[in-house]
């Protein structure tokens, strides 16, 4: 089934206003692979009218975002922010505890299926395991997609997945074998909360986050929604905090509020008043 032009316009129009991902028109093969399925499975007949129908309906709106985002992800993925976790960012922020007990609070804001939250949650384990401390660990987990963000909180994988990023002895370590997945241990899975939520919503109840994980999302959105995305996520870390972006991305020409800063040639960033 093919999208004409006219109909891959009001789409861009519709999914931008939704979630900030920009399509384009050199992706349209792309587009009529994903969205083909949803059309036969509401009895349409063709973009037109899948078109014509969220524009009315909300909900099939959510539909076709569900089915556009790409929710690619696998756990300790490119492997360098989790060394800087365990390295460089969990010794200062308890450097910075003293002998308080605290909470440490992480967010994980494009979370996908989860496989950065429980990598993130795995990290945190072993790291605190070998250097005790008395605190509560908060790890906030969203994303805009409802089916990812249920797979997410549901914390189970085939074997495919798991085996995507994961060795032998953490998957032994921290999953167990359960009806033909692997299934996140209780206690790992206890340590986030997931909701769904739109990175470029307006007003997001902000909180101060010592970590924000905010990989692989923001090169889907227009450099003024980028923009925004980092002014407001600057905006709800802490005065110590880091921000971590994906290995391909950079802040460079997006924001004045963050600096870019590097431990063992793994960058990331800061607010920009603290020194670094
Ligand atoms: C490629 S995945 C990245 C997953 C993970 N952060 C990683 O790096 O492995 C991108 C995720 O961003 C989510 N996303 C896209 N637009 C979003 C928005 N406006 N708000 C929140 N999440 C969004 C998608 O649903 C998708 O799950």
């Amino acid at each position: 089934m093919k999208i004409t032009v006219k109909a891959l316009m009001e789409l861009a129009v519709i999914v931008h206003k939704q979630c900030g991902i920009v399509l384009s028109k050199n992706k349209a093969y792309l587009i009529e692979d994903k969205l083909e399925p949803l059309i036969r499975g509401y009895g349409l007949s063709s973009f037109e009218e899948l078109v014509a129908g969220a524009k009315n309906s909300p909900q099939m709106t959510d539909h076709i975002v569900d089915r556009i985002t790409t929710n690619e992800t696998s756990f300790f993925r490119d492997k360098k922010p989790y060394d800087l976790l365990r390295e460089k960012l969990l010794p200062d922020w308890q450097a910075g505890r003293g002998r308080t007990p605290g909470s440490l609070n992480i967010w994980s804001c494009a979370c996908s299926t989860g496989q950065e939250v429980y990598s993130i949650a795995i990290t945190l384990m072993e790291y605190f395991k070998e250097k005790p401390f008395n605190h509560h660990i908060r790890i906030k987990a969203t994303d805009i997609s409802d089916s990812a963000i249920a797979t997410a909180s549901r914390g189970r994988y085939s074997e495919f997945e798991a085996g995507r990023g994961l060795d032998e002895a953490r998957l032994k370590n921290y999953f167990t074998w359960e009806g033909g997945y692997w299934k996140i241990r209780d206690d790992l899975r206890s340590m986030a909360y997931f909701e769904k939520m739109n990175l470029l919503q307006p007003k997001i109840e902000y909180h101060q986050f010592d970590i924000i994980f905010c990989r692989n999302v923001a090169i889907y959105f227009s450099k003024t929604d980028r923009r925004s995305l980092f002014q407001n996520l600057s905006a709800c870390l802490s005065d110590k905090g880091a921000l971590i972006i994906g290995a391909t991305e950079s802040l460079f020409d997006i924001s004045e509020q963050l600096k870019r800063v590097e431990y063992n040639g793994i960058a990331y960033y800061i607010p920009d008043h603290r020194p670094g």
